[in-house]
């Protein structure tokens, strides 16, 4: 299945000059979603973790799904402050400023082997905050699948040495 044929091209979003990679239609297309999660999953289950943590908001989506069809649990990254039980937190750098994510402390024993998901790679650094925020607790990145990757934006040199998977893939705008 070719599936950036479900990716749709938004230009000028969120801003000028940006190319958005909107991946709704994928979601919209049951056979789509269906080949996405699947292929995520084939990709991963020998990697036997014991937890699929995602970022908030759309590594949530496949996130989620991706759990549930390898078996295992999931755990939200959340954007901060909204967590409602004691969180341990990663900054990652924006073009503007910091943001981070936040896990539940008690989320992942240690030791535990994560699959890390987001649905798109850009400059690495919201997947770079993830690995941070899974190896504080002493767990163990097991890979990072995704399904979009921008690969002229050089994000998967912030995950040297980790297992990475990324269904599609665009070497340039
Ligand atoms: C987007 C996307 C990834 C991140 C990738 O999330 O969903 O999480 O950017 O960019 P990076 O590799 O440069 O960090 P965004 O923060 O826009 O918000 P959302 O997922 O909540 O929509
Ligand atoms: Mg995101």
């Amino acid at each position: 299945m070719n599936l950036a044929s479900y990716i749709r091209d938004i230009p000028d979003f969120p801003k000028e000059g940006i190319v958005f990679k909107d991946i709704t239609p994928l979601l919209l297309d049951f056979d789509a979603l269906d080949f996405a999660v699947s292929s995520l999953a084939e990709w991963a289950r020998p990697l036997s973790v014991d937890f699929v943590v995602a970022a908030e908001a759309r590594g949530f989506i496949l996130g989620a799904a991706l759990a549930r069809e390898l078996g295992v649990g999931f755990v939200p990254a959340r954007k901060p402050g909204k967590l409602p039980g004691e969180t341990v937190s990663a900054e990652y750098i924006l073009e503007y400023g910091v943001d981070a994510l936040e896990m539940h402390a008690d989320a992942i024993a240690d030791g535990a082997r994560v699959l890390l998901h987001d649905d798109l790679l850009a400059t690495g650094g919201t997947a770079a905050a993830l690995v941070d925020l899974v190896r504080g607790r002493g767990a163990q990145v097991a890979g990072f699948g995704f399904l979009v990757e921008l690969s002229f934006l050089g994000g998967r040199e912030k995950l040297d040495g980790i297992d990475v998977k990324t269904l599609i893939a665009y070497d340039g705008e």
